[in-house]
This record gives C-alpha cells, sequence and structure tokens, in this order.
C-alpha cells in the first residue's frame, strides 16, 4: 500500500483542465502529466446546468489523440443521458454526473458503464448523499464538490470535511470499490486535512496551474499526502 492514503492503494492528483492555457491544452496536458498528475479532470459545463460554459465532445476527442493517461470527465450538463455515449466515445475514461442532471440516476449510471467507462456521482456542496444508499454497487467514484459547481478559483467551503467523512464511512461499510474525490478550492495547505477526512482522489485547477513550476506544486501536495497517517502503521 502506497504511503499516501490510510484508505486505498494509492491517492489521485487531478489537474483541473479549465485552470490552464486553454490554447495549449494539449502542451499543457503533457506538462502537468509529466510533473507527475496521475489524471487529467475535465469540466464540461452547459451554461444551463451551471451558469457557465466550457468544452463538450470535439475538444476532449482532440485531446485524446494528442495525451496519454486517464481523462475524468465531470459533466456539469442537464440532461444527461443523450449524451453519455458521445462522451465515451470521445475518449472518456471516468463519467461523472450530477443527481440533479437525470430523472432517473440508476440509468444513468448504468448507461456510463455500459459504454465502458468507471461512472461517478457529484454532489453539490448543500446536496445530500441520500441516493446513494441505493446505488452503492453501480458507483465507481464519488465525487464530492468544495465549491458550489461552474467556476474555478472559489474557496473551498469547510462544511465538505464533515461530508467526506460521512462518504467514507458509507464507502467502508459498503465494502465495494469505491474512489472518494473531492473538487473545489484544493491546494498543497489543505490536501492533508481533506485526505485525513477520507479523500484519495483530488482535483485541482487554479492551485496546480497558476503556479509556475507544476512539478513543485504536485510535490507539494504528495509530501502533504505522506504525513496523512496509515492505520495499523507506526
Ligand atoms: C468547478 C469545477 C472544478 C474547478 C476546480 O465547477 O468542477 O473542477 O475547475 O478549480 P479550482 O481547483 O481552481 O477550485
Ligand atoms: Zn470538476
Amino acid at each position: 500500500m502506497c504511503q499516501c492514503s490510510p484508505h486505498r492503494a494509492c491517492c489521485k492528483i487531478q489537474p483541473s483542465m479549465l485552470a490552464c492555457d486553454l490554447a495549449n491544452m494539449a502542451s499543457e496536458a503533457k506538462a502537468v502529466l509529466a510533473a507527475g498528475a496521475d489524471e487529467l479532470h475535465l469540466d464540461v459545463m452547459d451554461g444551463h446546468f451551471v451558469p457557465n460554459l466550457s468544452w463538450g465532445m470535439p475538444v476532449i476527442k482532440s485531446l485524446r489523440a494528442k495525451t496519454k493517461g486517464y481523462f475524468d470527465v465531470h459533466l456539469m450538463v442537464s440532461p444527461v443521458d443523450a449524451i453519455i455515449g458521445d462522451f465515451a466515445a470521445a475518449g472518456a475514461d471516468f463519467i461523472t454526473f450530477h443527481p440533479e442532471a437525470t430523472g432517473h440516476i440508476d440509468r444513468s449510471l448504468s448507461l456510463v458503464r455500459a459504454a465502458g467507462c468507471k461512472s461517478g456521482l457529484v454532489f453539490n456542496p448543500s446536496t445530500s448523499l441520500d441516493c446513494l444508499k441505493y446505488v452503492m454497487d453501480k458507483v465507481d467514484i464519488i465525487l464530492l464538490m468544495s465549491v458550489n459547481p461552474g467556476f474555478g478559483g472559489q474557496k473551498f467551503i469547510p462544511a465538505t470535511l464533515e461530508k467526506a467523512k460521512e462518504a467514507r464511512k458509507l464507502i467502508d461499510e459498503s465494502g465495494y470499490d469505491i474512489s472518494l474525490q473531492i473538487d473545489g478550492g484544493v491546494s498543497a495547505a489543505n490536501i492533508k486535512e481533506i485526505a485525513e477526512a477520507g479523500v484519495d482522489m483530488f482535483v485541482a485547477g487554479s492551485a496546480i496551474f497558476n503556479q509556475p513550476d507544476y512539478k513543485k506544486v504536485i510535490d507539494d501536495m504528495r509530501s502533504e499526502l505522506a504525513q496523512v497517517p496509515v492505520p495499523g502503521k507506526k
């Protein structure tokens, strides 16, 4: 077991490409992967479910052609069912969506897996985790928003830490292999506290891309994670 997480085999750091130099997305993706990022987080915003627009399938498809590594596609789009297959075909490895974005959560999760991707549900800061209870066998990732979705560069909402502990408990009790992901306001300054609450997958946009040395930021994050105690180890 890797030293960085008490919960899973390894913690994952995912730069959110929303904060990169978008005119040079492919080289930015290469740069963060070379700097030690595990996977890339791609935020799809529709200007309707969230008050902002980003990109859709064509951008992901063209980035896929130039980029190795896993694509974690976070859909802030409503409704979702009709576009799941298109994002899978464009190169998504993980597809997460918000429960509010579909009338049929169970069906949408099944569509993601049927399209060959790992599936996940995303919970806004004030959205309850209640619906999870009925679909734990269909989720690979639980994403907790630690800001209101739509924009990068916002401040981490501290109440998310309690929610992360709640989600961690649900995962551990379920016995399923589910990643607990956090998105919004994550930096080297708070990553340790977030990991201690049970998170093992960390999305960070502005904390990485607003610095000139991506490797330094990612290394700093990993050194913080290495300080999180592993149960049963001294
Ligand atoms: C917000 C997006 C996030 C965002 C995170 O709606 O889902 O992925 O890019 O950006 P930072 O890390 O700057 O808060
Ligand atoms: Zn996101």
